[in-house]
């Protein structure tokens, strides 16, 4: 691991990078606390999210609950995957040593965890948890779409004041640091948040005579985070890889390869490790024990998840509802099968059966 004192990209010819031992993001941290967060138990936040964090309680308790809601998304949408966006217990970077580096994983971790802060603070503000906001104050009169004039009613979710406030509360430590790996946070953060805008639905009620529909009452609510997390799934599979511009105020393709990112795009620096072995260095846990597919040709086949080490199989019976009939009225009932099922784990990486944790 390069300790130097900032991260550097020299571009001559191929590019050579160094980061500084910065690790984490902190506020994630927040989550694991508990609801009553105490501002000055977060370590490594920066003066001005300290002074956020205590001029907002109410805003820090939703973002610490909030947080388990991002991290499930992650892992759901990385859960046939090598890495598996898994965090470290009792640690205050949360998800450990992977971010020491600059990878498209990192790039993610910062992006859905920005989309995730959005999220959580715009319902909290639509559901009147927040003292400082609450629905979307300009929906209100009438408005127009495809379907022509409407009423706005109900409660729009506000989500531009929580883009606000995430960006002001997140950022304020990327804008501190303001090297390399600042701006790729930055880039990514603001990636994040947009991703969420893409998501607001118009809802309409019906009003009129018999749900005529000439009268109709609608209101702009943000979607299922799920949503957010497919589209930045996505956009991670995109992710560009760069290095900085000669000033050092934005980033270049690192490749011909490439497109040129826009400002949706998820941007990173250094290759990922192959996440197969564990290594405390990388902090990689490694994919011993990992569940993995026979007869899948993709990333959780047992030949990739594995990494050629091979695999075990064990028998286990499970017990799943079945035979469910609909009885009048209205009940569902149905029988408990068993069954049993061949269920494939990865070798550890000394060819040994996986024994958990060593
Ligand atoms: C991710 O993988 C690790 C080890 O490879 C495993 O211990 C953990 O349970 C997995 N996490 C999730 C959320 O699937
Ligand atoms: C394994 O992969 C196959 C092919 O992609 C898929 O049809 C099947 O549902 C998968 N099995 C499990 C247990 O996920």
């Amino acid at each position: 691991m390069n300790v130097l004192p900032t991260g550097i990209c020299f571009y001559i010819s191929v590019v050579v990078c160094w980061f500084t031992s910065r690790v984490d993001a902190s506020w994630w941290y927040m989550g694991t606390i508990g609801s009553q967060v105490m501002c000055d138990n977060v370590p490594g936040l920066v003066n001005k999210q300290r002074q956020l964090c205590r001029q907002h309680p109410k805003m820090m308790q939703a973002i610490g609950a909030g947080i388990k809601d991002w991290i499930e998304e992650c892992q759901y949408q990385f859960r046939n995957h090598r890495w598996n966006c898994s965090t470290m217990a009792r640690d205050h970077t949360v998800f450990g040593r992977i971010l020491l580096r600059s990878s498209r994983e990192a790039a993610f971790l910062y992006a859905i965890s920005s989309a995730g802060v959005v999220h959580t603070l715009t319902r909290a503000c639509s559901q009147g948890e927040l003292e400082s906001c609450s629905c979307d104050p300009e929906k209100k009169g009438t408005s127009r779409d495809s379907k022509g004039t409407f009423d706005w009613g109900g409660c729009s979710d506000h989500v531009d004041y929580a883009l606000r406030f995430t960006q002001n509360f997140i950022d304020a430590k990327e804008r501190k640091q303001r090297d390399a790996r600042a701006l790729m946070n930055l880039h990514n953060n603001r990636a994040g948040r947009k991703a969420v805008k893409r998501f607001m639905n118009l809802e309409c009620k019906c009003h009129g005579m018999s749900g005529s529909c000439t009268v109709r009452t609608c209101w702009l609510a943000m979607a299922d985070f799920r949503h957010t997390g497919e589209y930045l799934r996505r956009k991670y599979n995109g992710a560009v890889q760069v290095v900085m511009n000669q000033y050092g105020t934005g980033f270049s393709r690192a490749y011909r390869k490439f497109k040129r990112p826009t400002k949706s795009d998820l941007v990173y620096f250094e290759n990922s490790p192959d996440y197969c072995v564990r290594d405390l260095e990388s902090g990689s846990v490694g994919t011993g024990g990992r569940v993995c597919n026979r007869t899948s040709r993709g990333v959780d086949s047992c030949e990739v998840m594995c990494c050629g080490r091979g695999y075990d199989t064990s028998r286990v019976s499970r017990t799943t509802k079945c035979e469910c009939k609909f009885h009048w009225c209205c009940a569902v009932r149905c029988r408990d099968c068993h069954e049993v099922v061949d269920v494939h784990t990865c070798k550890a990486q000394d060819g040994t059966t996986w024994l958990g944790q060593m």
